[in-house]
Formats: structure tokens, C-alpha cells, sequence
């Protein structure tokens, strides 16, 4: 079984990766480093002691992919690769609707031009906009507050049409809650550039001394302390959700399939923060600022279809978050 992964140097490809070469899979990948570095792909090998073929390029080019689906017989694709900063998708729109979904039209196109119609996409908790109750199951409203949600969404909506339009597509759409943490090697994990925009990676820098402190974006929300609520899922489990979703592909010839990946837990900022002192030693200062426009007060996860259809749950805990971040 063949699995080309788009993105596959990034924070969630990576670990994915990892975990196919684990199980015996061969693994096609292609980056264009737009936000990973080469030195991942040694680091890959070296935690797994095996070797997958790799494509520098971009996923928007056709050329590219057409080369790989030649000289490679894809049996599924695994698309990770697009752009993720819901702030900068607000002050970049069209970079971000650019980049997500012509990399996906460009790639569906290819895949059916060589008759591959196994397909696993990468979306988000942010495709269901302000939950009207708790916790968030598949089948709720959709709705998106930002250009990078909306590009998400944008690509759900093409992926029920292609299927409509086309049943030999076999489909499965992963809507992914707050990813965190890292391989226990330490070899790969979520690199941000510049000054991260995301709660974990930030109290990493302050904990390590880079930054001075955290800004807790506002307490006083209507949960238990004020402070916003997330369902933060260790990216190995995540990873590990991608090979279950596989499986399901393999086992079916046709269909569209969501999941949420999510623990089905929430965590506040501050419990996050006093776990992450907890588990390893170190202080993290923090303020409570203003809250940071367009965030939500709690999101979490009922991640009961996974556990039904695809036999998998999350297993790791808040302290390997904090440890395996650390
Ligand atoms: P990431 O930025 O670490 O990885 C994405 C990878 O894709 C990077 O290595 C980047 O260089 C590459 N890339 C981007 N555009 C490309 C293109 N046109 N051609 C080739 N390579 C390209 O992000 P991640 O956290 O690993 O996220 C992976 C996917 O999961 C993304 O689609 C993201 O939107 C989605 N997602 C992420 C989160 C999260 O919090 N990390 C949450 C929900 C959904
Ligand atoms: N937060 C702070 N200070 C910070 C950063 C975050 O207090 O410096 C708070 C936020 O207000 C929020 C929580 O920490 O309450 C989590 O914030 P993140 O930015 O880490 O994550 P979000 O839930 O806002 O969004 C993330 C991804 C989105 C994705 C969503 C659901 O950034 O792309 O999870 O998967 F859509």
C-alpha cells in the first residue's frame, strides 16, 4: 500500500509519517517548506530507521504531482499540505484561498486523471463557527468566522460534490480539535516561526525564557475560570487517527465519512498552564489581557463516531502533552 502525504515535512504530517513507516506502509511525501525544514526528513528516518521518497515542490502544480502519481502507484492520498494561521488568513485572504484550494483542486484533479480515489483531508473544529451546545458531534451546524475556515469549509463542500458527482471516490474528512505536543523523541515537533499564535508553542518560549510572558486572552468568559476552553489532543494520537481512517478506506470501496478527532475533554488556559508547570518544573508568567477577537469560550469534541467506526481513541494525557512539548 502506497500513501502519498501532501505536507508531509509539517507538525501533523510528520508524525504521521512517522507512524506509517512504523506500520510497513510506503510513504510518498512532498513539501515545499513553506513552513517545515529539510532537516525533518532525516529526523523522520532516523526515529524510524526507514526511508520514504520525497518531492520538494508545490501542491498547486500539476506538474509536479503528475510526475509523482507516474513514477509512484498511489493507492490513497493523505492532503495536509495548506496554510493554518487563522490570523493571517484574515489579513491575507486570497494567499490563504489561493494556496488551500487550488493545492486541493490541482491534486483531485491528478488523482482522478490516474484513477486514485482514496482521499484523506485534513479539516478543523473551526468549520463548526460558535457551537450552539457542548460537546460538538459531526453532524452540527457548519459556519466559519474566518478566510482560513472558510477555506476548509470551501473544501468539505467540494469533496460532497465530487463524491455526488462521482461514486468511485472513497473519502474520509478529519476535523481536527487543538493539536499539541510532539514525538517522545524530540526530533520532530511544531516548529512556528516567529512569535507563535497558538497557546502551547507560546508557553514553551516563555517557560524556555525566549518570551517574556504569556497574554491569557481574557477571563471572563462563562466557563469554570474565566479563562477559554479546548479540547487539546496529543498530535501522536492524532497521527495514529490517520492510519484508523486509512484502514477505513482500505476496508470500504466508496463513500464520504467525517470524524471528529478530538479527546472529548476540555482544558482552560490556566489549566493548561498550571499543568505545564506541573509536569515539568518550569514557570510560565502570564497577564490577563483583553480577549483576542474572534475567539470562542469552550470547544470540545464528542469523539464517540471515531471510537465507533474507526476503533480509535485518544490515549495520551495531559502530562504527555506538557512533557512531549517541553
Ligand atoms: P504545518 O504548517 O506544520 O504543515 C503544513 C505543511 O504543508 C508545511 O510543511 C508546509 O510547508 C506545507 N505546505 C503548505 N502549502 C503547501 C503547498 N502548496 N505545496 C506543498 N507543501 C505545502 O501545519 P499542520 O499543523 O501540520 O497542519 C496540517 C493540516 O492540518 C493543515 O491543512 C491544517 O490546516 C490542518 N489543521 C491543523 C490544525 C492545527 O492546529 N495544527 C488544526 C486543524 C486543522
Ligand atoms: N490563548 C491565550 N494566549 C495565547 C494563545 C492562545 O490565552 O497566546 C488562548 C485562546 O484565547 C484560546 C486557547 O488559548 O482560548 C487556545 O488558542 P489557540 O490559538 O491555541 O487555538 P484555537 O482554539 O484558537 O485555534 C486552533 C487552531 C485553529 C483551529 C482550531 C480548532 O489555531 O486553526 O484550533 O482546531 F481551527
Amino acid at each position: 500500500m502506497k500513501v502519498l502525504l501532501t505536507g508531509s515535512c509539517g507538525y501533523i504530517g510528520s508524525h504521521t509519517l512517522v507512524e506509517l513507516l512504523d506500520r510497513g506502509y510506503e510513504v510518498v511525501g512532498i513539501d515545499n517548506f513553506s513552513n517545515s525544514k529539510r532537516e525533518v526528513i532525516d529526523n523522520i528516518k532516523k526515529i524510524t530507521g526507514k526511508d520514504f521518497v520525497f518531492y520538494e515542490g508545490d501542491v498547486c502544480d500539476k506538474t509536479i504531482l503528475e510526475k509523482i502519481f507516474n513514477e509512484n502507484k498511489i493507492d490513497i492520498v493523505i492532503h495536509f499540505a495548506g496554510y493554518k494561521a487563522v490570523g493571517e488568513s484574515t489579513l491575507k485572504p486570497l494567499m490563504y484561498y489561493r494556496n488551500n484550494i487550488d493545492s486541493t483542486l490541482s491534486l483531485l484533479e491528478v488523482m482522478d486523471e490516474y484513477n486514485c480515489h482514496n482521499f484523506i483531508f485534513s479539516s478543523s473544529a473551526t468549520v463548526y463557527g460558535k457551537p450552539h451546545t457542548l460537546p460538538i458531534k459531526e453532524n452540527f451546524p457548519l459556519s466559519t468566522t474566518n478566510p482560513y475556515g472558510t477555506t476548509k469549509l470551501t473544501i468539505e463542500y467540494i469533496l460532497k460534490d465530487l463524491y455526488k458527482s462521482n461514486n468511485d471516490w472513497n473519502i474520509v474528512i478529519l476535523r481536527y480539535f487543538n493539536p499539541v505536543g510532539a514525538h517522545e523523541s524530540g526530533l520532530i515537533g511544531e516548529e512556528p516561526q516567529g512569535i507563535p499564535n497558538n497557546l502551547m508553542p507560546y508557553i514553551v518560549r516563555v517557560a524556555s525564557g525566549e518570551l517574556e510572558q504569556l497574554s491569557i486572552f481574557g477571563n471572563d468568559y462563562n466557563t469554570p475560570d474565566g479563562t477559554g476552553v479546548r479540547d487539546y489532543i496529543h498530535v501522536v494520537d492524532l497521527a495514529k487517527g490517520h492510519i484508523k481512517a486509512l484502514e477505513k478506506l482500505e476496508k470500504e470501496n466508496s463513500g464520504i465519512y467525517i470524524y471528529n478527532l478530538g479527546t472529548g475533554v476540555g482544558y482552560s488556559v490556566l489549566d493548561m498552564v498550571k499543568a505545564f508547570e506541573e509536569s515539568t518544573g518550569k514557570k510560565v508568567n502570564y497577564k490577563i489581557v483583553e480577549r483576542r477577537a474572534g475567539d470562542i469560550a469552550t470547544c470540545y469534541s464528542d469523539p464517540q463516531k471515531a471510537k465507533n467506526e474507526l476503533h480509535w481513541e485518544a490515549t495520551k494525557t495531559l502530562n504527555d502533552m506538557c512533557k512531549d512539548s517541553w
